[in-house]
């Protein structure tokens, strides 16, 4: 079985009449989703910073790059399995976290739907601290994938050593601090509407479950919803420096990854302060327009952390993204917004469908362009499209 052979479960399904549920190209799945979902969800969802200039940088970041095609090598074969941080991947892609999957799902608990498609595809699972059900939940739902605790660092000293400890306790496999978020981006989607999804309650649920939360509150959120988001709203935000570096290493054991990281000094100072590995994105463009597209710093991203393991995302839409992360350096490579519109499109299946749609659309490129495993794949694969007029 390869990656590339659900193409051939649907032509095969095709045969007795059954043609696919779900959308097959990232245009549809886009907008089915969109009247899939309530408004807010829709807006909060596929909406970023200011005029999204960035976010849609981002995704267009991927056309300026081609891959050179290779012919007369025995593709027959793929590997794309790989060891990192002491886990097995059957394939370097990941779900990146998403803070709102929880209410993308129609049942409103997408996290344990996503981590059940995580379990199914073998596709890790980065699981966002902004949640629905509480994170002991959702490891419960990853089977034997490996999952990872994304972090986002409360003001709380002891209130971010508790989601730690209990994301070491229930199993997640390394811990992702999160460095671009500490305040939320200008976001004029979300604006006009006046709508924060947390601000309203959701996705707080390993908050109120938190002991060391829950010490805080003179009434517990179940009794007095609004004193606990404000409370919330008290302890989310921790403007993290340098100087704290030490200080979130020693919380943990398990590897430790920043994410967030575009600057080949940042990925030095981090590489300095102890970290296990980078995770190189801009949140999708959701936190600064006028930046770069994230693909444009992922080179000088990897050369710094000279070895160590380079995540990446923002701006991926298709098995040929994947392919181009990876031959840019990334050693795995995070899938967002995709899977949060299949969730809408189709809950736990869409999230399914939409990884193994990803995974064979990468698997059959390498075939045919004769990558056939993933050490093949080096910046040597790709040139840059000239947009030079065609010759008279
Ligand atoms: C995110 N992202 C995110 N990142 C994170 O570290 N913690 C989180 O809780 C969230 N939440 C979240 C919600 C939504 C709705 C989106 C779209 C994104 C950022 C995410 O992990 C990833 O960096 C970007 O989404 C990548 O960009 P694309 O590829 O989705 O455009």
């Amino acid at each position: 079985m390869t990656f590339g052979d659900y193409q051939l479960e649907i032509y095969f399904d095709g045969l007795r009449g059954v043609i696919p549920n779900h959308p097959m190209s990232f245009a549809e799945l886009e907008s089915r989703a969109r009247a899939a979902l309530p408004p807010s969800v829709w807006s909060y969802v596929a909406g970023g910073a200011s005029d999204e200039h960035t976010q849609r940088a981002n995704v267009s970041a991927f056309a300026r790059w081609g891959l050179i095609p290779r012919m007369l090598v025995d593709g027959s074969q793929r590997d794309l399995a790989l060891d990192l941080f002491g886990t097995r991947w059957s394939a370097p892609v990941f779900l990146a976290p998403v803070g709102v999957i929880g209410i993308c799902a129609q049942d409103g608990h997408g996290d344990l739907a996503t981590a059940r498609a995580a379990a199914r595809t073998g596709v890790p699972m980065v699981a966002s601290t902004l949640s629905v059900d509480p994170l002991e939940q959702v490891a419960a739902e990853l089977g034997d994938t490996p999952g990872f605790f994304q972090l986002y660092t409360p003001s709380d000293r002891d209130l971010a050593a508790s989601l730690v400890e209990r994301a070491e306790r229930a199993g997640f496999k390394a811990i992702v601090v999160t460095v671009d978020t500490w305040v939320p981006g200008w976001r004029p989607r979300d604006l006009s509407t006046a709508n924060s999804p947390q601000l309203r309650g959701h996705c707080l649920a390993n908050y109120f479950s938190d002991p060391v939360f829950r010490a805080g509150l003179a009434v517990p959120p179940e009794k007095d919803l609004r004193a606990a988001v404000q409370h919330w709203v008290d302890v989310f935000s921790n403007p993290l420096t340098w100087g704290d570096l030490p200080w979130l290493r020693s919380l943990t054991t398990l590897p430790l990854i920043v994410k967030g990281i575009c600057h080949p000094d940042d990925v030095r100072r981090a590489k300095d302060g102890g970290v296990d590995g980078i995770y190189c994105s801009n949140h999708g463009g959701r936190q600064a327009n006028g930046g770069l597209p994230a693909l444009d710093s992922l080179p000088a991203v990897v050369d710094a952390a000279d070895g160590m393991p380079v995540l990446f995302d923002s701006g991926v839409r298709s098995g040929a993204d994947i392919v181009k992360a990876l031959a840019m350096g990334a050693t795995a490579v995070g899938v967002a917004r995709p899977y949060a519109y299949g969730m809408a499109v189709g809950g736990e299946e869409g999230v399914v469908h939409v990884l193994r749609s990803l995974l064979a659309e990468a698997d059959l490129i390498m075939a045919v362009d004769g990558y056939p495993s993933l050490s093949d794949l080096t910046r040597k694969a790709l040139r840059p499209v000239c947009n030079c007029p065609a010759p008279v």
